[in-house]
């Protein structure tokens, strides 16, 4: 078992001016299941290749516990990887595949085949250790990848996308699984998903990466309630967060006609480069519906409601005075809000709601850096 260093690591692929990871600076702690999120192209997988030694790194350093990896070939770090497309052995029973990796190492075969049984007792394979792959499901030959890993009994599991492969209900229920067997095992694990439910359901900590810039690394719990810029606001939650730009006139924010008292705090960090204007975020489930003269109700024109059997959300259009607004959804369309409404009372189509921001359930960034400036 170890802790896993990023310090200052960077890669710029050859060719490139742009790092695909840039001085990328993160601390897991040992046996902590740490997730690595963000959109395609954002530097995960090159990221978790940079542990794996599967990647040069050109600028800092990555150490496994007290020891400076960085030079170190991929086979003396003492880790295991397993990949988004796992690519088992076809010829080879299961228990070959699993224990391949020891065979080429030179283990006895005895040590071998009772490591490769105990991971199968873990992983519920034990009945299937003569099968070839292609007589598994996808859910159990994903299960055999993750024994390939455990036999070897490294000191840190990396996990780029290993779920995607399987089907929307198989995912959710290998998620768990694969969560609580690291745990069981201790295991240090770098898990790269670009899936944020899954980040969530998953993760002691989340990393989200934009751009190969690290944007904030913490709890699920810390990430939803208190998102550091806009990116991670918008990026953290499904539905996605209603996010907009709107006019501050003495310290109150005004979206249509409601009136949106800002807290001093965030007055105070707003500047020149604002132009007298501030960001807001609130989320779908931090909306009442209120009566039409509430001094803070905002309009909204139904466009459709998404039922899910325990929730509906309303995708509405901002009404009234949005002048100088700017409310850009990243899943709604431009003016757009997303509500969250109890089903049994659901509003129909073309139906005008008022709605309410909870108080102190807003978000609150500076327009020109992005950055929050509510706690
Ligand atoms: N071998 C390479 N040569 C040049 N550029 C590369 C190479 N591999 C990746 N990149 C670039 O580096 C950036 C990060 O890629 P990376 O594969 O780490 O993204 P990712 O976050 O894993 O994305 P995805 O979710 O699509 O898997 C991208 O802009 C990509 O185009
Ligand atoms: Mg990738």
């Amino acid at each position: 078992m170890a802790t896993v260093t990023y310090d200052h690591a960077s890669r710029i692929y050859p060719g490139t001016e742009r790092p695909a990871v840039d001085q990328l600076n993160l601390h897991v702690e040992d046996g902590e299941f740490l997730v690595l999120v963000g959109p395609s192209g954002c530097g995960k997988s090159t990221s978790l290749r940079m542990l794996a030694g599967l990647e040069d790194v050109n600028a800092g350093r990555i150490l496994i516990g007290d020891r400076d990896v960085t030079d170190v070939q991929p086979k003396d770090r003492d880790i295991a990887m397993v990949f988004q497309n796992y690519a088992l052995y076809p010829h080879m029973s299961v228990a070959d595949n699993m224990g391949f990796a020891l065979k080429i190492a030179g283990k006895p075969k005895a040590e071998i085949r009772s490591r490769v049984e105990e991971a199968a007792k873990i992983l519920d394979l034990t009945e299937y250790l003569d099968r070839k792959p292609k007589a598994l499901s996808g859910g159990q030959r994903q299960r055999v990848a993750m024994g390939r890993a455990i036999v070897r009994n490294p000191q840190v599991f990396l996990m780029d996308e290993p779920l995607s492969n399987l089907d929307a209900k198989l995912r959710v229920q290998t998620r768990t699984q694969i969560a609580s067997l690291t745990r069981r095992l201790g295991v240090t694990t770098v898990y790269v998903t670009h899936d944020q439910v899954e980040a969530l359901t998953m993760g002691d900590r989340i990393a989200v990466l934009k751009d190969g810039i690290l944007q904030q690394v913490d709890t699920p719990r810390a990430l939803y309630d208190t998102p550091k810029n806009v990116f991670v606001a918008g990026f953290i939650g499904s539905p996605a967060m209603n996010i907009g730009t709107f006019n501050v006139v003495n310290g109150v924010a005004k979206i249509g006609q409601a009136q949106i008292p800002l807290t001093r705090e965030a007055v105070a960090g707003l500047t020149a480069e604002d132009n007298g204007k501030v960001t807001l975020g609130f989320r779908p489930e931090s909306l009442d519906i209120v009566a039409e003269n509430d001094p803070s109700a905002i309009e909204v024109e139904v466009n459709i409601v998404e039922e899910l059997g325990s929730d509906a959300y309303v995708y509405g259009t901002l009404k009234g005075d949005l002048a100088g607004a700017d409310l850009a959804s990243p899943t709604a369309g431009d003016h757009e809000v997303i509500v969250r409404i109890n089903p049994r009372t659901a509003p129909g189509k073309g139906e005008r709601i008022h709605v309410a921001i909870r108080p102190g359930q807003e978000h609150v960034f500076s327009p020109s850096t992005g950055l929050r400036l509510s706690n």
